[in-house]
C-alpha cells in the first residue's frame, strides 16, 4: 500500500498532522441486525500549520454523514479505495476557521454485520443458551471496523461511551462503568455509560454484551462471566488482588482504578487480552485448581508495559510482550514464593520458541524480534517470537548489567519515563544507555543488530537455573528409554507428586522426543488418566503425544477438544499435528470445513492458511 503513515505501515492515519485526542461513542447494540449504530464524536487537534484534513482509518463502515459539532454544518469527506487488510483511508475536510486548532466532529455510522472486530454469538453458542452474546477484539488493527479512528498504537485517546442495549444484556467496556439506567423512551432497553480518562490506544477500546453476572474477588476486582460458570471462575481468579499488589510492588501504583476479569465464551481465540479495567481471559484457564492463572499475571503486567508504555507500531510489539513476559515471571515467582520458578518457566518456553522458530517458521523473516511488516496484517505475523526473544534479551541484559535489583529499578524508571507514550525500540535502547550511562562498554558488547533484526534463535541463550525441571527430565527420560515390556516401573503417583507446571513441562519434553510406542501411550493414559484431565495444558500436550504416536483411537478426542474451544495456540497446533500425519489429514480438513462457520474469524483465517485451503 502507498499512502500509509510513515511511522506505522498498518495505518492510513496521520496523527502527526492532525490528531484525535479523545472520543465519545454513542451506540445502540442491535443483536437482530448484528450492528452497532449511532455516532462517534472525535476531538481533534491540528498539529501542523496548513493542514486542512483529518485522516482516519475505516473498515467496512457505512458512513452516513459527518458534522462539525460546534456549528452543525456538514463536512465533506472522501473514502479511499478499500484494502482487504487495512480498510480505507477516510479523509475529512475540517471547517475552515483559520484561527482554530481544535475541533469536534461527529461521524454518524453503523458497523457492518461482518465487522472483523466483533464476534456475535447466537444464544445456542453460549453456556446459558438464553441470550445472544457479543464481544470485540481489536488488536491489532480491527478497531477501525468498530468506529472511524486513527488506528495506530502511535496515538492515544481518552474515551467515554453511552451504549444502549436490550435490558437482558449487560454491557462492559475497557473503562470505568456507571450503573445502567432505563432508556427514557424504550422500556425494553438500558443505557450504560463508561469513562476511560487515561489515554489508550484504539486497539484497547473493547465492548462486550451478554447475559453476564459478576462476583467480587477483591477490593477493586470483579470476575464477570455467564451465570453457569461464575462460581468456578470466581474461585479460579480469587488471587487477583494479591497478584495486583505484587505487580505494584515491582512496577509502581496501578493507575487504572478497577481491575476486572471477564471469562469469555470458548470461541475467544487468545489466552487473554489486556483491555484496561477489563482483562479478557479464555475459559480454558479454568482448571479447578488455579494452576493456569499465570496468564492473569501476564495481563495484569500489561497495565504497565503495553497499556501505559506502548509500542508505536506493530513491528515493535516485543516492547509490549517481551517486557510483559519478563515482569509476569517475576510476579509469578513472588506469588509462589519461589525464586527459581521464573527461570523454569523461561526454560520451558525456550524449548517452545526453538520448535516454532526452526520447525514452523523455518528461521524465516517472522523470526526477527523486529519484523518488517510493510503490507502485512500484523495478526499474520503474530507468534511467540516477540514474547520470548524479547524476554530472552531482557533476561540477558539483567544478568549483564548487575542482576535483579538493579534491573528492576531500571524497568520502573522505564515505565515512569515513557508512561502514556508510544515508543519504538530505539527510544527504548537510548533510554537504556542513558540509564546505564556508567556501563556503556558492557552495553556496547551486546550484538544489537543481531538481537533486533537477526533471524533464527537469539544470539545468546542464557543458561537458566532449571533445577525445578530435574524430576520432569528424569521421568521423560524413563518413558523414552524403557522397553515396552518394562512399564511396571511407572506409577500414577509419578505425576500427582509434581507441581502442575512440572507436569506441563514433563509432557512438553515428551512431545519434543521421538514418538512413544502405542503400548507406552496406552499405559500412560491408564496410569495418569490424561484422557479425563480438566487441565487444558495437560490435555493439549497429551493429545499431541497421541498424534505423534499415531494412535488412531485418540483422533475423536482431539476433534472433541479442538471443536469445544477456539483458543488459537491450542487449536492451530493440534490441526498442524493432524495435518502432518497423512492418515489423519483428510479428517482434519473435513473437521475444519464442518466447523469453520462457527469459528472466530481470526482462527478461521489462520487455519485455512495452515491447512493450505487458501
Ligand atoms: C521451588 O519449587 C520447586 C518445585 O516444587 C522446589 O524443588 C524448590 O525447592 C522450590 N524453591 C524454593 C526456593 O522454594
Ligand atoms: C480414559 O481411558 C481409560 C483407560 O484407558 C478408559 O478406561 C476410560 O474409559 C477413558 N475415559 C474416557 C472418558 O474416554
Ligand atoms: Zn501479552
Amino acid at each position: 500500500m502507498t499512502d500509509m503513515n510513515p511511522d506505522d505501515s498498518a495505518s492510513f492515519s496521520r496523527p502527526d498532522e492532525c490528531r484525535v485526542t479523545s472520543l465519545h461513542l454513542n451506540l445502540d447494540v442491535d443483536f437482530v441486525s448484528r450492528t452497532l449504530c449511532g455516532f462517534v464524536d472525535l476531538a481533534v487537534k491540528r498539529m501542523k500549520d496548513g493542514v486542512h484534513n483529518l485522516i482516519l482509518d475505516a473498515q467496512m463502515i457505512p458512513i452516513k454523514k459527518i458534522l462539525d459539532v460546534d456549528y452543525g454544518q456538514e463536512l465533506k469527506f472522501t473514502l479511499g479505495e478499500n484494502s482487504a487488510i487495512f480498510g480505507s483511508k477516510l479523509e475529512v475536510q475540517l471547517p475552515v476557521s483559520a484561527s482554530k486548532c481544535s475541533h469536534k466532529i461527529r461521524v454518524h455510522y453503523e458497523t457492518s454485520p461482518q465487522c472483523p472486530a466483533l464476534q456475535w454469538l447466537r444464544p445456542e453458542q453460549t453456556l446459558g443458551k438464553r441470550h445472544p452474546y457479543l464481544f470485540s477484539q481489536s488488536q491489532a488493527i480491527h478497531a477501525r471496523s468498530l468506529f472511524p479512528c486513527q488506528d495506530t498504537p502511535g496515538n492515544k485517546v481518552s474515551y467515554t461511551a453511552k451504549i444502549t442495549a436490550p435490558k437482558d444484556i449487560t454491557i462492559l467496556m475497557s473503562a470505568i462503568r456507571s450503573e445502567p439506567e432505563p432508556h427514557p423512551s424504550d422500556g425494553g432497553k438500558l443505557v450504560y455509560q463508561f469513562e476511560q480518562k487515561f489515554p489508550v490506544c484504539t486497539y484497547l477500546i473493547a465492548i462486550v454484551g451478554g447475559d453476564l453476572v459478576s462476583s467480587i474477588v477483591g477490593p477493586r476486582s470483579k470476575v464477570w462471566t455467564e451465570r453457569e460458570m461464575i462460581e468456578e471462575a470466581a474461585y479460579e481468579f480469587s488471587e487477583t488482588e494479591k497478584t495486583l499488589q505484587i505487580a505494584e510492588s515491582l512496577m509502581g501504583p496501578y493507575i487504572w482504578g478497577q481491575y476486572d476479569v471477564l471469562v469469555l465464551p470458548p470461541i475467544f481465540p487468545f489466552g487473554g487480552m489486556e483491555n484496561p479495567c477489563l482483562t479478557y481471559v479464555t475459559p480454558t484457564l479454568i482448571a479447578g485448581d488455579k494452576s493456569l492463572v499465570d496468564i492473569l499475571a501476564h495481563e495484569i503486567c500489561h497495565s504497565w508495559t503495553g497499556n501505559l508504555v506502548t509500542n508505536k507500531n506493530w513491528e515493535h510489539f516485543w516492547l509490549n510482550e517481551g517486557h510483559t513476559e519478563f515482569i509476569e515471571r517475576k510476579v509469578t515467582g513472588r506469588l509462589h514464593n519461589n525464586k527459581t520458578l521464573p527461570q523454569f518457566m523461561a526454560a520451558g518456553k525456550a524449548v517452545e520458541l526453538k520448535e516454532i522458530i526452526e520447525e514452523v517458521l523455518k528461521n524465516g523473516p517472522y523470526t526477527r524480534m523486529i519484523p518488517d511488516l510493510k503490507g502485512v496484517d500484523p495478526n499474520d505475523a503474530f507468534c511467540i517470537v516477540p514474547y520470548e526473544k524479547g524476554f530472552t534479551l531482557l533476561f540477558y541484559l539483567e544478568t549483564l548489567l548487575g542482576g535483579r535489583e538493579v534491573f528492576e529499578k531500571f524497568l520502573r524508571a522505564y515505565v515512569e519515563n515513557f508512561k502514556q507514550q508510544s515508543i519504538d525500540s530505539n527510544q527504548w535502547k537510548d533510554f537504556l544507555y542513558s540509564y546505564f550511562h556508567d556501563k556503556t562498554e558492557v552495553l556496547d558488547s551486546v550484538e544489537w543488530e543481531k538481537w533486533f533484526y537477526g533471524q533464527g534463535m537469539p544470539p545468546v541463550m542464557p543458561k537458566y537455573d532449571n533445577s525445578f525441571a530435574v524430576p520432569c527430565k528424569q521421568l521423560c527420560q524413563r518413558w523414552s528409554t524403557s522397553a515396552d515390556n518394562d512399564l511396571d516401573q511407572f506409577d500414577s503417583s509419578d505425576l500427582t507428586s509434581m507441581a502442575p507446571l512440572q507436569v506441563v513441562e514433563c509432557l512438553g519434553l515428551l512431545v519434543e522426543d521421538p514418538p512413544l510406542s502405542l503400548i507406552k501411550i496406552q499405559k500412560m493414559n491408564e496410569l495418569y488418566k490424561l484422557n479425563v484431565t480438566k487441565n487444558s495444558e495437560f490435555k493439549f500436550r497429551w493429545l499431541r503425544l497421541c498424534i505423534k504416536a499415531q494412535w488412531k483411537e485418540a483422533i475423536p478426542k482431539v476433534l472433541e477438544f479442538i471443536n469445544e474451544q477456539g483458543r488459537m495456540r491450542l487449536v492451530r497446533t493440534l490441526y498442524r499435528d493432524l495435518y502432518g500425519w497423512e492418515d489423519a489429514r483428510p479428517t482434519a480438513i473435513d473437521n475444519f470445513k464442518k466447523h469453520r462457520g462457527e469459528m472466530h474469524h481470526i482462527l478461521e483465517t489462520m487455519l485455512s492458511t495452515d491447512l493450505k485451503l487458501g
